[in-house]
C-alpha cells in the first residue's frame, strides 16, 4: 500500500529514448498507486537547441524545491556537431549533480533467471559510486592548445570529507544486506595519492562496522572477479570514473543495460534526490516505440524507496523480477522486440 502523502516529481524526459522511458515509469508508479504532483521540465538537447539554454539558474531553484527527480537521458546525437561534445553533460546532469550535493550514485544489479549470455548468474551486487568528486570534478587546463607542444592535464579531486561520505553510507549499507561483504575497488598501486587516501579512510571507518566483512580489489581485477567470479562480490564502493565503467559492465553483466537502474543521493536529504537509467539516450531507436523501459521503471521504484514509499517500491520491484524472467519477453533482443508499451503493460498487469 501507498502512503496518503503526496510527493511532488520534478521530471526531466531529456534526449532520445528519455521521454519515453519516464512516461513509462510514471504510468507504473501511477498504477502501484503513488500519489504524485508531477512537473516537467524541458531540458536536453533539443532545449539547447531550441533556446541556447542548458540549465538555467532559476530551473535550477525550481527543482531544489520538489521532492524528487526522475530523468530520462541526456545526450546528442552521436556525432552532432550542433551540440559541443560534454556541454549537455556537465552542464546539466554532472552540475545537477554536483549543486544538489547527490554525493551518492546507487547502483543495485542482480541477474534475473534465465537471463540469457553474458549475463552471469548469481551476480547480485550494489555499487556504491561516489558522484560529486575524482575525474569528474573537471580539474585540469590546456596549455598552447592546438599546437605541436600542447599539453592537457586533467585531475582527480579526493577529498576527506568526500570520499568518507561516501563510503561511510557504504557500510552503513552494507550490514542491511545479507552477505554484509564491502569492498573497496580502486588502483591504489598506481594511483598512489588517491589511492592511499581511499584505501586509510576505509581502514578506519572499517572497525566501526565489526558485522561487515571488507575486502579490496584493483579495478582491473574486479572487472575479471564480475565475469569469473561474481559471488565473490556483494557491495563495491568506489571512486566516479571507476564506478561510472564497472556499472555498464555490470549492467551488460546482469541482462543488460536496458535494466540498469540508479539513484543519485543525496543522503543527508538537504534537497531532492534524482533517479535514472543508467544507459543513455538511445537515439538510434527513439520514437520507435522499441525502448525498454525497465531501467527506468526500476529507478522510479528506487525513488519511491527513497521517498518513504518502500511498499510501492516492492510491488514495483517484483513485477521488473517477474517481467525480466518472462521467457516471452526476457533478453535485450526479446525486450526490444516487445518494446516499451507491451513491456510497461506487463509490468502494471503484474502490479
Ligand atoms: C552515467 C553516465 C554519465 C556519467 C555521463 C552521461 C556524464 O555515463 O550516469 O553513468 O559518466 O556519469
Ligand atoms: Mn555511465
Amino acid at each position: 500500500m501507498a502512503t496518503n502523502a503526496l510527493h511532488r516529481v520534478g521530471v526531466i524526459g531529456g534526449d532520445g529514448i528519455g521521454p519515453e522511458v519516464v512516461e513509462a515509469a510514471l504510468e507504473v508508479l501511477d498504477s502501484a498507486g503513488l500519489r504524485t504532483e508531477v512537473e516537467r521540465f524541458s531540458l536536453g538537447a533539443d532545449a539547447y537547441l531550441r533556446d541556447g539554454t542548458v540549465l538555467p539558474d532559476e530551473v535550477l531553484e525550481a527543482l531544489r524545491d520538489v521532492d524528487a527527480i526522475l530523468l530520462g537521458a541526456i545526450g546528442p546525437p552521436l556525432g552532432s556537431h550542433e551540440v559541443p561534445s560534454g556541454l549537455l553533460e556537465r552542464g546539466l546532469l554532472l552540475r545537477l549533480r554536483f549543486e544538489l550535493d547527490l554525493y551518492v550514485n546507487l547502483r543495485p544489479a542482480a541477474t534475473p533467471p534465465n537471463a540469457p549470455p553474458p549475463a552471469r548468474p548469481g551476480l547480485d551486487v550494489v555499487v556504491v559510486r561516489e558522484n560529486t568528486e575524482g575525474p569528474y570534478a573537471g580539474e585540469g587546463g590546456f596549455l598552447r592548445r592546438g599546437t605541436p607542444g600542447e599539453v592537457a592535464t586533467q585531475g582527480s579531486v579526493n577529498t576527506r570529507h568526500g570520499v568518507e561520505r561516501c563510503i561511510r553510507y557504504a557500510f552503513e549499507l552494507t550490514r542491511s544486506r545479507p552477505r554484509r561483504k564491502l569492498t573497496l575497488v580502486h588502483k591504489t598501486n598506481v594511483l598512489t595519492y588517491a589511492g592511499d587516501l581511499w584505501a586509510r579512510t576505509f581502514a578506519e571507518l572499517a572497525p566501526g562496522y565489526p558485522e561487515v566483512e571488507t575486502d579490496y580489489l584493483h579495478v582491473d581485477a574486479a572487472c575479471i572477479h564480475l565475469v569469473e567470479h561474481p559471488e565473490r562480490l556483494d557491495v563495491v564502493v568506489t571512486d566516479n570514473l571507476f564506478g561510472d565503467i564497472l556499472t555498464d559492465l555490470i549492467g551488460a553483466l546482469t541482462g543488460g543495460i536496458g535494466l540498469a537502474a540508479s539513484a543519485n543521493l543525496n543522503p543527508a536529504r538537504t534537497g531532492p534526490s534524482l533517479f535514472e537509467p543508467v544507459h543513455g539516450a538511445a537515439h538510434d531507436i527513439a520514437g520507435t516505440g522499441r525502448a525498454n523501459p525497465l531501467a527506468a521503471i526500476r529507478s522510479a521504484a528506487m525513488m519511491a524507496d527513497f521517498l518513504g514509499e518502500p511498499e510501492v517500491a516492492e510491488r514495483v520491484e517484483r513485477a521488473v523480477a517477474a517481467v525480466a524472467a518472462d521467457p516471452t519477453l526476457a533478453g535485450a533482443e526479446s525486450l526490444a522486440v516487445a518494446g516499451t508499451s507491451r513491456i510497461t503493460e506487463a509490468v502494471v498487469r503484474r502490479i
